[in-house]
């Protein structure tokens, strides 16, 4: 065993079902062991396409997948030693909930006493332990899933790979479900790959997100990194919400640009990955924003901007402002810190840290 090397490891790897359009475009990904590792991305990325390589299902078009140090190409899936949650892998409905349980124990040859402790262990650890005896077709979306999840875990395998597995359950359930997912993969150490489109629940579980979009990961980074530093314009739009304003970068200094916004004046950005000339977008999280009906520090960047609709969401308001142009410019306002000159129509300046502002690649 490679103790020190990735647990999971893509090398190079490409994907094509038709052998002319590669949907998984040169993946390298490492992994390590006892890590959560989230594949997000929008609907035809290749998320799955990735998971069912790993698992077996899907061979590679080219490269390699190693698992602990080994390539895994020529072992067949069962033999992997991975359990697996989909959102529609279905359990057996002619069998009890413990008779599925003990179906992954069976097939590993484990012995009667033995497998019951451990489909007892399993169930309790998903809160299903008095569900044994009932039928999956006797049990809510969610309790199935949970089996489901038990099921996957009970044959104790390093590695579970998870795609959507809670696509199915309502927002206050699979809320709920993500926290025991996560705490599960505390208490346990094991290795989880999960598969998402949704950037909340990406954001929740993971230790580490890969961004995919279009067969290729757009940024790999810890959740605040990616919500706080994004590396392109895809990502800091499909994590979170985002303000764009487009403009052409000046010149660069330690790091800082101004970005020249054409009749609405320049502005100072963090510059990320452009050089001096390029077309960009900037990127603004709407909570990074501040609006004040005067003129702020001329030690801050600001833009005049125009209040043209409020709306109360209990926690915050949604303040959607004109800024350079752009009348879709979301400010977020606590509502512990609303004051009364917010109204539409009223005219400001809205101002933020430099940090706070990053000059991307142009996205349109
Ligand atoms: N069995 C298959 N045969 C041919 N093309 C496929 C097959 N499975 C997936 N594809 C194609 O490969 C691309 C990636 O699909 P994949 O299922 O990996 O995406 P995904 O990121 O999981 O999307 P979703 O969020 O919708 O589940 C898509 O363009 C899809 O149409
Ligand atoms: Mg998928």
């Amino acid at each position: 065993m490679s103790s020190s090397g990735p647990f999971v490891r893509y090398q190079n790897v490409q994907k094509s079902y038709d052998g002319e359009t590669l949907v998984v475009k040169n993946l390298n990904l490492d992994i390590a062991k006892g890590e959560f590792v989230t594949m997000l991305g929008p609907s035809g990325s290749g998320k799955t396409t990735c998971l069912m390589m790993l698992a077996g299902f899907e061979t590679a078009t080219h490269g390699d997948i190693m698992l602990d140090g080994k390539p895994i190409n020529n072992i067949p899936p069962h033999k992997r030693g991975i359990g697996m949650v989909f959102q529609n892998y279905a359990l057996f409905p002619h069998m009890t909930v413990n008779e599925n349980l003990a179906f992954p124990l069976s097939v590993r040859k484990i012995g009667k006493a033995e497998t019951e402790e451990k489909v007892r262990r399993a169930l309790d650890m998903v809160q299903m332990g008095q569900f044994g005896d009932r039928r999956p077709g006797q049990l809510s979306g969610g309790q199935q899933q949970r089996v489901a999840l038990a099921r996957a875990l009970v044959f104790e395998p390093e590695l579970v790979l998870m795609d959507e597995p809670l696509g199915a359950l309502d927002k206050q359930l699979r809320e709920h479900m993500q926290y025991e997912i996560k705490h599960i993969h505390e208490s346990l150490g094991v290795t989880v790959v999960y598969v998402t489109h949704d950037q909340s629940e990406a954001l929740t579980m993971s230790n580490r997100i890969a961004v995919f979009d279009d067969g290729i990961i757009q940024q790999l980074a810890d959740p605040v990194t990616l919500y706080e530093k994004p590396d392109n314009s895809f990502v800091a739009q499909f994590i979170g919400e985002n303000n764009k304003l487009n403009g052409t970068v000046g010149a660069i200094s330690k790091g800082v640009t101004t970005v020249d916004l054409g009749a609405h004046g320049k502005i100072k950005a963090t510059a990320v990955n452009v050089s001096k000339g390029d077309k960009t977008t900037l990127s603004m999280r709407p909570e990074r924003i501040q609006f004040s009906s005067k003129k702020p520090a001329a030690s801050k960047p600001s833009l005049p901007a125009k209040v043209l609709e409020l709306i109360y969401l209990g926690d915050h308001i949604r303040c959607r402002m004109d800024v350079a142009g752009n009348e879709e410019f979301i400010v977020k306002v606590p509502n512990s810190s609303l004051s009364s000159d917010l109204k539409p129509g009223v005219k400001g300046h809205v101002s933020w840290n430099t940090e706070d502002c990053r000059a991307l690649d142009f996205a349109g």
